[in-house]
This record gives C-alpha cells, structure tokens and sequence, in this order.
C-alpha cells in the first residue's frame, strides 16, 4: 500500500484521506451530481491547502470507490452511483413464494395506453421489424393456407427448430433440430422445464433479485423458492449457490446467465464453467434462461452454460419475444435428458404451439436479416440505456444507484433505504407512469427500496419528462 494511504491508529486520517473525504460529502448530499466536474487539481489543491500530489491522491482514492472517473485532458467527473453487491445471507431458508398481485397491477397498467410504460419489459413496436413480419405473415399465410391453420404438433415448426439450431452456434453450443421443442413465448418453455424436473414442495434456486415472472410460475406450482444472491456485473453468487447446495437439496436451479433480469449482469465464462461443473456434481439440472443472450451491448455474444454440459443436465430455454415479436408468443427449449418428459408436457399445456407465428419466425430467422436487425437493436438499447441512466442521475434523490447492464434493456435502480417503492409505485401511477417495484423481484418481498425501469420505449420529451417527474416524486417520498 501506498505510504500516503496509510494511517496510524490515534492521528488524523492523512491529508488525501481528508481531501477525499470532503469530496465525498459533496457527492453524497447531492451538492455534486453524477456527471458534474469536481474542482480542477489546481483549484483543490488552493481550496483545501494542500499540495497537487495530495489532490491527485484523494481523486485516485475517490476514482477506487467507483465514486469519480478521470477523463483524458478533460479532468475528473462524478459517476453514476453503481450498485454494490448484496450481502450474502447465510440462514436463507427456502419457502413458497408470494408474490400476490402486484404481477397482475403491472401488467393492467401496461395495457392502459395512455400510461408511461417503464413497468413491463418489452421492447416498444416502434423499435421491432413490424411492417416486415406483416409482410412476411400475410404471404405464409396466402401461400400455405392449409399449414397455417393445422396443429404443428410437439416438438414444433421443422423449419424453426432448424434456424434455433443453426444460431446455437453463435451460443458456443450446438443444438441439433431434433433436440429442440418449440414452446408458447419463454414463459411456457420455463413452466416445462421446471414441472419436468421438480414436484411441488421442491427448492428451486433462483437469482435474488429475480424476473418476477419466474417466481409466480413457482407460486403457482408450489415450489419453494431459495434465492441466492447476485453480483451486479457477474451474476449469481457461486459460493453462495455452493453453500446452499451442500445444505439443503435443491431440486433445480433457474439462472439466467447472460444479461439477466433486472440487473442486466453477465456471468463470466470461468463463472460458467464452474457453474455447470457445481451442478453435474450433484446431478442438478439447471434452468437456463438465454431470453437476453443476444442483446449484449458489447460486440460479442456470449456463450452459454449448455456449452460446457456434457451430461443433458442444462434445459436451455430461448424466446423471441425480446428481439422480434412479443405478441407472436414464439419460444423454445432444448431439455437435454429431459426431452421426452418435456415433450409430454407440452401436450398437456398448450398441445402445440400456434402455426403461423412459428413459420414466420423460421423465415424471418432464414432470410429476413436477423443479424441485421439484431445489431441495430443492440446499439439502440444500449444509447438508450444510457440516455435513461443519464437522467435517473440528474433527477433522482441523492443516493440512488443504479445498474450498469451489459445488456438487455433495463436498469435496476436503488433508492435511498428510506423510500418505499410500492407506495412510490401507487403515487406514480396516479400520475400515469408505470415502473416494476422492487419486492416483485423478491420470494421475500425484498428490494423494498428498489425498482425497475423498462428503456425499451425510445426517449422522446414526454417520457423524459416522465422519469423526471417519477424522480421528484421519489425526492418527496
Ligand atoms: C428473464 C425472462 N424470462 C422469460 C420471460 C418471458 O418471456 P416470453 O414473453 O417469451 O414468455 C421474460 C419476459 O419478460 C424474461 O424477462
């Protein structure tokens, strides 16, 4: 350690230490805002009577704890507070979740056309190849009207099953056709896989915080629920998971590994491989969500867990309800081991999933420029994430956090721990603005003072407006 850093017990903290100090309080009472430029070395040095190096010192120190960022030739600025890790919880015990209503509050909200829709997660039809898919349906549909409207029975679509296969490889993985079984949207391709391998009264592990959509399939199903927590960049906890696994038998683990939901955090692929190494000890399968897989905002996609599976424990699960059409209800698995079971159970939920979407996905997957569109999408979320965040940072109260999501299209923002996000929810759809309160993301109702902002709606003057508004109203809570 640095000989300047260093303290002996019974003096004054050294002059860097109380340079950085008093710019911390600044930061932290909100007299310098994310974004602002702190006082130029010079200007410091002059301000707190202390040499150049002492300043500099006391900025490299507040630049460790991520409070301040240096800019080249420009100086040094404040950041975005970033969201720290949670604590780990070691007496978690797992229960029946309960996640009530607040799943159904949100998802009326999100119907109401003249409410500003930063609650549910999906992606605006203003930013999706809508007028294409037109196209693409009305033709299908024109040259093969009796396909159209047949049953396509389990395990689905030929041609879809076959362009899912092909793109695995993106994945790192490789998927054959006849591994993959087409499903109504994600949400039936996770209610498979979770009665496939376990029964009622089951612990599941999930990520804390979770999707909520996940913990009502468990609700509904009576399973209980463990969460282990998550690490804001690199995803679920491994010791943690480690710990649970060796106390309590747990039936199945959910994870959504890239880009999860809400936090948007990618686990590594080191933490992947330990990850799968974890579960084939025990023969656990995992749930592998890759909803958000190809919407990284970096240039590469990620691999995923059923890459490194070698014993069909990995059940992956796909959707196109992020990158394509929500409303087409088009997803899939590939259940591994578990293919036949999956396939039964299918039959007994939704019998098959509906035909035409499933074609016109296949052909739009095949010759309608996916990859194209997907890049654009990737770009467009990650500006507007950045254009959210920005705002978040100048008009939310002083002290709020907020996550760096390497990809997807939400941000997971907390509160001071003095601001309740139901409440807040109740006072800012009164006001036409929509947002999903922490404690759905919770089996324990826990986040209270967080909450999650969709910025899949491009910013225009009324939206920006909004999440200003949703920030005073959070400054008068
Ligand atoms: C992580 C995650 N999994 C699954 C789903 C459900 O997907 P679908 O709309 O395809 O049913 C969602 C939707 O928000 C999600 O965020």
């Amino acid at each position: 350690m640095d000989a300047t850093r260093m303290n002996r017990p019974g003096t004054d903290p050294p002059l860097y230490a109380q340079v950085a100090a008093a710019v911390q309080e600044l930061i932290d009472s909100g007299a310098l805002r994310p974004g602002d430029r702190v006082p130029s070395i010079r200007r410091a040095s002059r301000q707190h009577g202390v040499s150049a190096n002492t300043v500099v010192e006391a900025y490299l120190a507040l630049e460790d704890r991520g409070l301040i960022e240096g800019r080249p030739k420009s100086g040094f600025f404040v950041r975005s507070r970033v969201l720290a890790k949670a604590p780990s919880r070691r007496t978690e015990r797992p229960r029946l979740v309960e996640v009530g209503n607040l799943q159904t509050r949100l998802f009326d909200a999100a119907r109401m056309r003249d409410v500003v829709p930063f609650g549910a997660a999906y992606p605006s039809a203003d930013v999706l190849p809508a007028v294409k898919f037109a196209r693409i349906t009305a033709a299908l549909a024109r040259q093969h009207p009796r396909e159209s409207i047949s049953y396509d029975m389990p395990p689905g679509s030929d041609a879809l099953r076959r362009e899912v296969a092909k793109r695995s490889l993106e994945a790192g993985t490789t998927l054959t056709p006849e591994e993959i079984i087409t499903t109504c949207g994600g949400t039936e391709a996770l209610s498979l896989a979770i009665r496939a391998v376990t029964k009622p009264g089951d612990v599941v592990a999930v990520e804390s915080p979770t999707y909520f959509g996940l913990l009502q399939l468990l609700d509904d199903l009576r399973r209980r629920a463990i969460e282990i927590p998550m690490d804001p960049r690199n995803g679920m906890d491994l010791d943690a998971l480690e710990r649970t696994v060796r106390r309590e038998r747990v039936a199945a683990v959910v994870a959504v590994p890239n880009f999860s939901n809400p936090l948007g955090s990618a686990m590594p692929e080191a933490h992947k491989a330990r990850l799968a190494e974890v579960l084939r000890a025990r023969e656990i399968p995992l749930i592998e969500d890759d909803i958000n897989g190809e919407l990284g905002h970096g240039s590469t996609r990620p691999k995923v867990v059923h890459a490194q599976d070698h014993a069909g424990l990995v059940l992956l699960c796909g959707s196109y309800s992020k990158t394509l059409a929500p409303g087409y209800r088009v997803g899939w698995i590939a259940p591994g081991r578990f293919y036949e079971r999956v396939k039964g159970l299918k039959l007994t939920t939704t019998l098959a999933t509906p035909s035409l979407p499933q074609m016109a996905v296949a052909e739009f997957l095949a010759n309608g420029g996916y990859d194209h569109h997907l890049r654009s999408l990737r770009t467009l979320f990650a500006t507007q994430v950045a254009r959210y965040r920005a705002i978040i940072s100048a008009s939310f109260p002083p002290g709020t956090r907020v996550s760096e999501p390497a990809g997807g299209f939400v941000l997971w923002v907390e509160l001071p721990a003095r601001i309740a996000a139901l409440p807040l929810q109740e006072r800012a759809l009164a006001e036409g603005i929509s947002f999903a309160p922490g404690p759905m993301f919770s089996a324990r109702q826990r986040f209270t003072n967080f909450l999650r902002i969709n910025c899949a709606h491009p910013v225009d003057s009324k939206l920006e407006d909004a999440l200003a508004r949703l920030g005073s109203l959070a400054k008068r809570a």
